[in-house]
């Protein structure tokens, strides 16, 4: 393994094309989006990956200072987004991924950590994130980093 130091720092603009392949290589048992179309099939001319890969330029869109990578050795093992709401003081992880040669040794956690650490910085008194029951390993992530669950949800869906 590479024994180069392992940070975290400010998303730049150029890590977009690697931040949306690792989330299209990571998200694919896990995404709403998958199952939608492993339910209804293609639509609109549109997979999956497209779909969900665009939520990280969404992610980039709405709250740029609050996207952090995870790099060593210049390769970008993992990445967290966040959003901030000023009014509510409220922040929210809308994406996490890790690569999945670096999973399970913690980087997970350290990006929750650096993502609350920002939030608190920027004044939020409440941290949310959700994940989907069939993901074992949020349900296990998250509280263990001190989320409490709250409510769970039922996602719908019809062809038109
Ligand atoms: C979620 C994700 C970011 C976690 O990254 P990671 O670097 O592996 O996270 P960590 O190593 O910090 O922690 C993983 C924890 O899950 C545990 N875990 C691993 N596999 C598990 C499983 N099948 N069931 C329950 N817990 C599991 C690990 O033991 C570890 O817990 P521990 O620290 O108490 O031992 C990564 O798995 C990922 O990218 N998944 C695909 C994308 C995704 O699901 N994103 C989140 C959507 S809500």
């Amino acid at each position: 393994m590479d024994d180069s130091p392992l940070f975290i720092r400010p998303y730049h603009d150029k890590d977009l094309p690697q931040l949306r392949r690792i989330t299209v290589e990571s998200f694919g048992s896990v995404a709403l989006e998958q199952m939608l179309e492993h339910k209804f099939g293609l639509w609109g001319g549109r997979d999956w990956k497209a779909r969900k890969a665009d939520h990280i330029d969404d992610d980039v869109a709405q709250c740029r200072e609050g996207c952090f990578v995870a790099e060593r050795g210049g390769e970008i093992l993992g990445y967290i987004t966040t959003r901030i709401d000023h009014t509510n003081a409220r922040g929210r992880i809308p994406n996490i991924a890790v690569v999945e040669s670096a999973r399970g040794l913690g980087l997970g956690r350290r990006l929750i950590q650096h993502a609350l650490d920002y939030m608190r910085a920027q004044g939020m008194k409440l941290a949310q994130i959700e994940t989907m029951a069939s993901n074992a390993i949020g349900q296990h992530l998250y509280p263990s980093c001190g989320f409490e669950e709250v409510a769970r949800q039922v996602h719908y869906a019809m062809k038109l």
